[in-house]
């Protein structure tokens, strides 16, 4: 079993890789924590693979699970959702010894993790990731959220997991279509801060990079994003620097999820989307030479990201892109790759920049999905 652990001011928040490590669920909390109610937070797809073996567990090591099993998806990602729980957790007498257990995707995690961070002041969370985009961003490095109506991840805060239990089993019933979402959230620490790790993809070729979800060099792939996230979630906890170069991509990806409602992008499809912005704008900007960012587009172009959709503008991207949260004053902030293994901030890059490598992308055809 991998263990690695994340020395943050909060807690050690120790994260477990082992295939089948969710069949000992209980086993692994009872290291640190005593028999006591579980809010075992999942969606409706998870429930019905994993549901049950996770239960199972902890009522074997004798901790009481309430489930709440939410629809899932972006749109459960609320306070109303947030409320309810908090309702359930009350009516099943869970006090500040209890524990919350987010099994499932980043959705899951976000909310039941925004729940665990303020139901009576903060108790436990244990992050069950199931989603190849969970496993390897969202459950490591304590950011916890929901949605508000005028933006995504508005309410939240930062609060480290207890443990993290990663499963990779799990993903073999993930359809491809998250697992190539998610691999471009792996294939961001390639490029971003490990140029060792970017070769090691793209050794891989378009067909095998998809067949990874079965492959036994998986979990090497899965230790590695976690310490390199841990990395920099542990010298720099609350993002005031060295954490912003893990929004490579964001700032085009949330404007593109944004100005579509968040109906039609994967996560982790905006984010490869975004990336392949910024790097065109680092090329633009003469970040980065034009080898290093052909073999970086290369990569991404891998994980065939979806063309736009019909009614896609630029003005509600550009819109979309001026509110993004992360702006600081009126001034746009991009992470872009300086050369395979480096990206630095960027702030306020010039209009036409921007615009035109939203237009390239707009330019593609909607008959340009393969697959
Ligand atoms: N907190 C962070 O640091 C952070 C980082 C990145 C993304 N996020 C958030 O994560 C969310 C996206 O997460 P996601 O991509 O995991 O999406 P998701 O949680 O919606 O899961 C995707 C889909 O896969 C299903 N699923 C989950 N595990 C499965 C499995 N093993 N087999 C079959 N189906 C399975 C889910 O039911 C869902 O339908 C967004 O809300 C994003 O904002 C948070």
């Amino acid at each position: 079993m991998l263990k690695i652990e994340l020395a943050t001011t909060q807690n050690k928040s120790p994260v477990y890789l082992h295939p089948g490590i969710l069949k000992l669920t209980g086993q692994m909390l009872k290291r640190s924590f005593t028999p006591c109610p579980v809010l075992l937070v999942t969606d409706k797809n998870t429930w019905r693979y994993y549901g049950e073996i996770c239960k199972r567990s902890l009522l074997e090591e004798n901790y009481l699970p309430f489930v709440a099993v939410l629809e899932g998806g972006e749109k459960v990602k609320t306070l109303q959702s947030a409320y309810k729980l908090y309702g359930f957790a009350l009516r099943k007498g869970l006090d500040r010894k209890s524990l919350v257990v987010a099994l499932g995707g980043g959705v899951i995690g976000d909310l039941a993790g925004f729940v665990a961070s303020t139901y009576m002041r903060g108790i436990p969370l244990v992050q069950v990731p199931t989603t190849l985009l969970a496993m390897v961003d969202s459950s490591v490095g304590g950011k916890v959220a929901v949605n508000h109506p005028l933006g995504k991840n508005i309410i939240g805060s930062f609060y480290q997991p207890a443990r993290v239990l990663i499963d990779p089993g799990t993903l073999k019933t993930l359809p491809h279509r998250e697992f190539s979402a998610g691999l471009a959230e792996l294939i961001k620490y390639g490029i971003i801060m490990d140029r060792n790790f970017f070769l090691q993809f793209e050794r891989l070729s378009n067909n095998k990079l998809i067949k990874l979800k079965n492959d036994q060099r998986l979990l090497k792939f899965l230790a590695k994003a976690v310490l390199l996230k841990g990395k920099v979630v542990t010298l720099d906890e609350k993002e005031e620097g060295l954490r912003k170069i893990l929004n490579f991509g964001h700032t085009f990806a949330h404007a593109l999820e944004a100005a579509t409602s968040y109906t039609y992008y994967l996560h982790g499809e905006a984010v490869a989307l975004g990336m392949i912005a910024a790097t065109r704008l680092a090329t633009r900007l003469k970040m980065i030479e034009e080898e290093a960012a052909g073999r970086i587009l290369t990569l991404l172009s891998c994980l065939n990201p979806p063309p736009p959709p019909p009614d896609l503008t630029m003005g509600s991207v550009l819109d979309a892109l001026q509110a993004d949260k992360k702006k600081e004053g009126k001034e746009l902030i991009f992470i872009l790759p300086i050369t395979i293994g480096r990206a630095v901030t960027y702030m306020a890059p010039p209009v036409e920049d921007v615009t035109a490598v939203i237009n390239e992308y707009l330019s593609i055809p909607l008959k340009a999905r393969k697959g």
